[in-house]
């Protein structure tokens, strides 16, 4: 059997994805296709580099050597064709971390944050957190595909003086990979004026088809200079419980407050057992990420035609990236009270509910697709039989 095929259970792991479903759902029927982590298993490489680590038993302090930066740096090279100085690397237990120390250390209180909205719900709350104010750029939907309004991304930025910028990409949730061009007018937009540009990356490996992801630092000299990029094998690699992640700031002059936001905090060491994860998944782990990704378009093009022939009121916005798929439920006229109502006790399927995304989410909701084939199938087929009955 295909190891992506095979389903484990995840129940009495601790799993926020599966433990905590029953509680949030209030159903102990319903399957777990909401927070974003795999039901796979990492490569075995990583497996077996954490179990000869753990054998050792002693789990003192550790250091991320040379030998981590350079891995990071080859694989961002391999990858992303992306050259960096390991002198840019700073650590992180996770990019939502990430966010809190740079938008204490590079903005003020009052300053506006631009976002891309609907976007990841932590994006509101680390602006809001700390007294800082959300300007909102909304995604246009045009027929399948969500795209940038540029002339209202300038007009916030100079209405508002925003002075930071919180790129998604890919993004979550609307499946977007930016293209080249996207990224360098957002780039030159942000530099024409003196925006710093925050561009979470940490979905860059999970790209579908032919999509490439660009690193929107890896532009031009310029852009680097004023961009900050948060990055982590987590995603990627189905790492999320070990929390292990980094930032690449090539401006010394950003560099400097948020290491030293880092070191306030306490933050200045990884925890031993991310660090031997990142390096084995980064140095073994290609050959698997790419078998997933074929795996991921595969579920991704079976939730499409499925609810397109199956139902005419579920719309599938097709990911170009992520394994997050966004579901178009206006058709289905329910508020979203009722919207989520629905898809909890007649359909018993969890979902992200679409609002937490913002406003422009009402009518969507999220589905995660990072499972084996049949627990995907599963979660589709309850949905339709779920509509059907709603429709006779
Ligand atoms: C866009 C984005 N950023 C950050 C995170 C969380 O990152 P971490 O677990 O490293 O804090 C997620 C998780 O879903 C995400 O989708």
């Amino acid at each position: 059997m295909n190891r992506f095929d095979e389903v484990i259970t995840r129940k009495g792991t601790r799993s926020v994805k599966w433990d905590m479903a029953e509680q949030l759902y209030q159903d102990k029927e319903v399957l777990p296709m909401w927070v974003a982590d795999m039901d796979f298993t990492t490569p075995e490489a990583v497996t077996e580099a954490l179990k000869e680590r753990v054998d050792h038993g002693i789990f003192g302090y550790t250091i991320a050597d040379d030998l981590v930066k350079e891995q990071i740096a080859d694989w961002l090279q391999t990858r992303h064709k992306w050259e960096i100085d390991t002198d840019w690397i700073s650590y992180s237990p996770g990019v939502i971390p990430t966010l809190h120390m740079i938008i204490q250390s590079l903005t003020e209180i009052g300053d506006h944050i631009l976002i891309q909205t609907p976007v990841y719900p932590p994006f509101y709350s680390v602006v809001k957190s700390h007294g800082r104010h959300v300007v909102k750029n909304p995604l246009k939907l045009n027929g399948e595909q969500y795209d940038i309004d540029f002339d209202d991304f300038e007009k916030k930025i100079q209405e508002n003086q925003v002075s930071m910028f919180i790129l998604c990409n890919p993004h979550n949730p609307v499946g977007r990979v930016w293209t080249k061009k996207e990224l360098e007018r957002m780039s030159e937009i942000c530099l024409k004026h003196g925006v710093k540009i925050v561009a979470d990356e940490i979905h860059a490996d999970l790209v579908l088809g032919s999509h490439q992801h660009t690193p929107i630092a890896s532009l031009s000299e310029e852009t680097n200079q004023n961009t900050i990029t948060c990055l982590s094998p987590t995603k990627t690699f189905n790492l999320a419980g070990l929390q292990v992640s980094y930032v690449l700031t090539a401006n010394k002059k950003l560099k400097k407050p948020l290491d030293k936001q880092f070191n306030n905090q306490g933050m200045f060491m990884l925890n031993t057992l991310g660090i031997t994860a990142l390096e084995a998944a980064y140095k073994h782990g290609a050959d698997w990420l790419d078998e997933l990704r074929t795996i991921l378009e595969f579920n991704r093009d079976y939730v499409i035609e499925r609810f397109h022939n199956k139902t005419d009121v579920i719309k599938v916005i097709p990911n170009e990236g992520t394994y997050l798929v966004w579901l178009d439920c206006r058709k289905l006229n329910l508020t979203q009270k009722e919207l989520k109502s629905f898809m909890q006790k007649q359909a018993k399927v969890g979902l992200n509910d679409g609002a937490s995304f913002g406003d422009e989410g009402e009518g969507f909701m999220r589905m995660n697709i990072a499972a084996p084939h049949t627990i995907v199938k599963e979660g589709v087929d309850r949905i339709i039989q779920a509509v059907k009955i709603k429709q006779s």
